[in-house]
């Protein structure tokens, strides 16, 4: 079976004291770190949202030098997401910064996936495969049946790119018809991996706290990224251990 992975997102944390930020959040029973990277030009690729300026919309958040820094302070397993154009550049330093999952978005990576797993490999780190809401989830079969395969599915539970933002039920939820009608490859992304796939881990991400959890966990979750309903919460350990009651019940 699976065991549950809480993961807060150290998007929400204060940038400029992360490795004490990174103990609270062990001290409140935290399993994972997740740790989001994302370059300035990712929405550019993944979201393209014009502003009325006709910019894109941008967010750079850390890099591999963080990582390596933060690595100094913890042990802890360092769950890396990784939003940026080409995931390849960036294996070997996050390898050598001390990174434990390298994920990677398919959106970016259709045409050379296969390479990314090896290398992610050959660097001493896990490696895992995300989704956006709208891509349809038959593209990561592929990647989990390889014969290097990933070992964690993240399904993003919003559009990637920022922290605080509203869960979208139609990635865990199939009963609203409306979403099969519209758009069949929006829906349910995660009740169906569950359901082919007993065994591996998948990973929510965007928008999950105490209302939401436990339609993500009944889907079929079980590594659960929370930004800010975890940090914004007055006491963290208690939305962690909710958090993981739900995955677990
Ligand atoms: C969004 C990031 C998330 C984000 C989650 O692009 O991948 O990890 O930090 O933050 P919350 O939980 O606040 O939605
Ligand atoms: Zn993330």
């Amino acid at each position: 079976g699976v065991t549950s992975k809480i993961a807060p997102s150290m998007l929400s944390s204060d940038f400029a004291n992360l490795a004490s930020e990174a103990h609270r959040m062990l001290n409140y029973g935290a399993d994972w770190l997740h740790m989001d990277i994302m370059e300035d030009g990712l929405l550019t690729f993944l979201i393209m949202l014009p502003l009325q300026d006709g910019h894109f919309v941008g967010n750079l958040t850390i890099g591999a030098p963080v990582i390596e820094s933060l690595r100094k302070h913890t042990k802890a397993y360092l769950d890396c997401h990784l939003m940026v154009t080409n995931p390849l550049d960036y294996v070997e330093p996050f390898g050598k910064a001390g990174a434990s999952g390298f994920t990677f978005h398919i959106e970016t990576s259709k045409d050379n996936w296969k390479e990314l797993i090896e290398n992610i490999k050959s660097h001493g780190m896990r490696p895992g495969v995300a989704i956006k809401p709208g891509t349809s989830v038959e593209e990561v079969y592929p990647l989990v049946e390889a014969e290097t395969p990933v070992e964690m599915v993240l399904v993003m539970t919003v559009e990637p790119g920022f922290g605080g933002q509203k869960f979208m039920p139609e990635t865990v939820y199939d009963t609203l018809l409306i979403f099969w009608l519209i758009s069949p490859s929006f829906s349910n992304q995660v009740r169906i991996l569950r359901k082919k796939y007993p065994a591996l881990d998948i990973e929510v991400d965007g928008g999950l706290g105490p209302s939401t959890i436990d339609m993500a966990a009944l889907a079929g979750a079980n590594c659960i990224v929370a930004g800010s309903s975890v940090f914004g919460a007055p006491e963290p350990a208690q939305v962690i251990s909710l958090l993981r009651n739900s995955v677990e019940k």
